[in-house]
């Protein structure tokens, strides 16, 4: 079994999950990345079963779109009863590293409003600490150094992601060498730097809900 098997094994978990829970209001929170992909390609099984979806990414919204399935805006949405994406780490606390798709921000903004978060992803990216994957932080193009320096001082190495600017126009700074032991504490303090737009640890608003992928099937942990 491929990785990529796993991706799509654990989005259709992700579908079944949410099968029976949806109706013909529901506005459902898509996530950006292979794997949320993978959920929205195999979403588009449900279409006209949910109202709308409200995407994390430009990208995702193109995807969704070009499967017929409406996007709408956030600020339209009282209510968001699931967001589905995935993950470049999760710890067992379910607390997550995002942005590897420089998606950080509206993912964190979508999450947040969701009622439920379903983080969906393979085996390789359960860690017992967080930190080895670089954690991206988006940052407001003139503050780039600044922040760089800041987060020199927690003990990180930035690196400057060339060539990516943001769907919100920003840059992004894919910090190295940070062994996150207290991934909340390390979330709040990453985002008081002045500059700082969004950090890609999730640990404030973690996951509900982590669906694992391996090759002997998926575990479930919540
Ligand atoms: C994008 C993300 C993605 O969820 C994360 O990078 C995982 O991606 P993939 O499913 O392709 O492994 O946070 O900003």
């Amino acid at each position: 079994m491929t990785q990529d098997d796993m991706k799509k094994a654990v989005a259709a978990a992700a579908l079944e999950e949410i099968r029976g829970q949806i109706h013909a209001d529901s506005v459902i929170g898509i996530g950006t990345g292979s794997t949320a992909n993978h959920f929205i390609d195999q979403l588009a099984a449900l279409k006209g079963k949910f109202r709308a979806t409200v995407a994390s990414s430009e990208a995702s919204a193109e995807r969704l779109r070009g499967h017929g399935i409406e996007v709408i805006d956030l600020n339209d949405v009282k209510e968001l009863p699931f967001y589905i994406d995935g993950a470049d780490e999760a710890n067992l606390q379910l607390a997550l590293v995002k942005g590897g798709g420089a998606a950080l921000t509206r993912e964190k903004i979508v999450a947040a409003c969701a009622k439920e978060f379903i983080c969906i992803a393979d085996e390789s990216k359960a860690v017992e600490t967080l930190g080895k994957f670089p954690i991206p932080v988006e940052v407001i193009p003139m503050a780039r150094n600044y922040v760089m320096r800041k987060l020199e001082k927690l003990g990180g190495r930035p690196v400057y992601r060339e060539g990516v600017i943001t769907d919100n126009g920003n840059i992004i700074l894919d910090v190295h060498g940070l062994n996150i032991t207290d991934p909340k504490a390390m979330e709040i303090e990453m985002n008081s730097i002045v500059g700082v737009v969004t950090n890609g640890i999730f640990a404030c608003r973690s996951a509900d809900l982590l669906l694992l992928a391996s090759p002997t099937g998926v575990r479930r942990l919540s």
